[in-house]
């Protein structure tokens, strides 16, 4: 990357160093800070607050405008138009793909949805109750052990037909995860739906009955999905490229991602979210709930966010689908939904929320849907790990691609006890 701006750092030991500033298509500069190790010197920032760890053309977040780009589409006019595999393949890709191609990529990902039989026996290794999240770290890692043939990482077409088993094959697992879990029979793909009817028909259906699957829930799933698809250089897509750049192989790396997600703070939120709206429990005690928040006794799930210091585009396109599928299903005056409506309006006009810039997140009306559609909340995090199934292969397979990649190793700074001798056991 070529740069004509560069900034000077001038140490108090008269020593300087010139950083190339590199500017990217979108968002702000950046100080290349490559060379500062010739100096002997490191950066230090903890949880990544001023860096950036690679260059992405993938996805596009502006935290203050609100902005969430995906190859530059706006995510909510992808929401709107789009459906869940044309995204798949854009970010994939690069490109939305003509009609042919997306007929090609549709048939191509529901004729890899079943799984190995032997995949099957896995399950029951697993406790009844084991919490799906952990079903899935260990599941879907143990998908490396089925396709040795197609393993080396440096073979594009092997990263091709990898990322497209992952994308079929992980909601055949998440929906396997919940019917291990509540005691009922696997239900196998079925290639007449399409990829979210699917992923429904294999959660909620069983041989003895018929399952259709109502278009408006549908449509709020797939939006979830898209949504939920991609979001940059997070916690859990950070923990797939620094496990991808030791050249783990992908399921291997999309199982470290699951892992990373699982955490409250990142996808547990909507989780987590849903347990403090029955913690809540009513109406009466939202102001109480607010108090304590406010008194820092704890957060409030499913609010502010490390990037998006304003509303979070997500969350406008996700609040709209709550709406809708609470009307559709007549939700409206539910206790619960008519709790976290409160909540919402609390939050959006107290100034401890507004001064601070906590506005609601995707996780909050995601968590209030998915409640709606009859998912348990035991399964929502692992509803988000389908979904961003795509984005971590997205970003794996551009980091590989780019020959110059190197296996990340961050430093620190170093703030244990200097050299000392061993102290043998009697002079303790
Ligand atoms: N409830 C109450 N106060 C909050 C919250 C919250 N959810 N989030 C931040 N604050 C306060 C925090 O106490 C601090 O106040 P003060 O300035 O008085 O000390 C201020 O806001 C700044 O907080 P921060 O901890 O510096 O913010 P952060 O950017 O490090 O945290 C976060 C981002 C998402 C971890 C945090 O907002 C949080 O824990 N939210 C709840 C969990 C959640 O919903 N996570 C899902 C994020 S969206 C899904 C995803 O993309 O993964």
């Amino acid at each position: 990357m070529e740069s004509k701006r560069i900034a000077t750092l001038t140490l108090d030991d008269g020593r300087s160093i010139e950083l190339p500033i590199l500017s990217g298509t979108l968002g702000p500069d950046v100080l290349d800070l490559h060379n500062l190790a010739k100096l002997g010197l490191f950066t230090y920032d903890p949880a990544f607050f001023s860096t950036a760890s690679c260059s992405s053309k993938i996805t596009f977040i502006d935290g203050d405008a609100g902005l969430l780009y995906y190859r530059g589409y706006p995510i909510e006019q992808l929401a709107q138009k789009s459906d869940f595999l044309e995204v798949c393949y854009l970010l994939l890709n690069g490109e939305l793909p003509d009609a042919a191609q997306k007929e090609e990529f549709r048939s191509l990902i529901t004729h890899h949805t079943m799984v190995h039989d032997q995949l099957a026996r896995f399950f029951n290794g697993f406790r009844r109750d084991a919490h799906p999240m952990a079903v899935m770290v260990g599941v879907v890692g143990a998908l490396s052990a089925f396709y040795h043939d197609s393993l080396d990482i440096n073979n594009s077409g092997h990263r091709e037909i990898s990322a497209h088993r992952l994308l079929a094959k992980v909601p055949t697992i998440a929906a396997m995860t919940h019917k291990y879990n509540i005691g009922e029979p696997f239900v196998y793909p079925k290639n007449k739906f399409s990829y979210v009817e699917n992923f429904m028909y294999m959660m909620f259906a069983t041989p003895a009955e018929d399952y259709v699957p109502n278009p408006v829930l549908v449509r709020a799933l797939e939006r979830i999905f898209i949504l939920h698809a991609d979001h940059e250089q997070n916690a859990s897509t950070s923990t797939v490229r620094l496990a991808g750049s030791s050249g783990a192989n992908p399921f291997a790396c999309v199982a470290s991602g699951i892992a990373a997600l699982w955490g409250p703070a990142h996808g547990g939120a909507n989780e987590a979210a849903l347990k403090m709206l029955e913690e809540i429990g009513d109406v009466a005690r939202v102001k109480d709930y607010v108090q304590g928040v406010k008194d820092k006794k704890y957060k409030l799930m499913g609010f502010g966010h490390r990037v998006y210091k304003n509303m979070d585009p997500r969350a406008s396109v996700m609040r709209q689908t709550c709406y809708e599928v609470l009307k559709e299903l007549d939700l409206a005056n539910n206790k619960l939904f008519e709790l976290a409506m409160e909540l919402e309006k609390t939050a959006l006009s107290d100034p401890y929320f507004i001064e601070r810039k906590l506005y609601p997140n995707v996780d909050f009306y995601s968590g209030i849907v998915l409640r709606a559609i009859g998912i348990p909340t035991n399964m929502f995090t692992v509803i988000f790990a389908l979904a961003r199934t795509i984005g971590w292969v997205s970003q794996w397979n551009e980091m590989i691609a780019d020959a110059d990649h190197k296996i990340g190793r961050p430093r620190q700074l170093y703030m244990g006890e200097t050299k000392r001798d061993y102290v043998p056991m009697e002079k303790r």
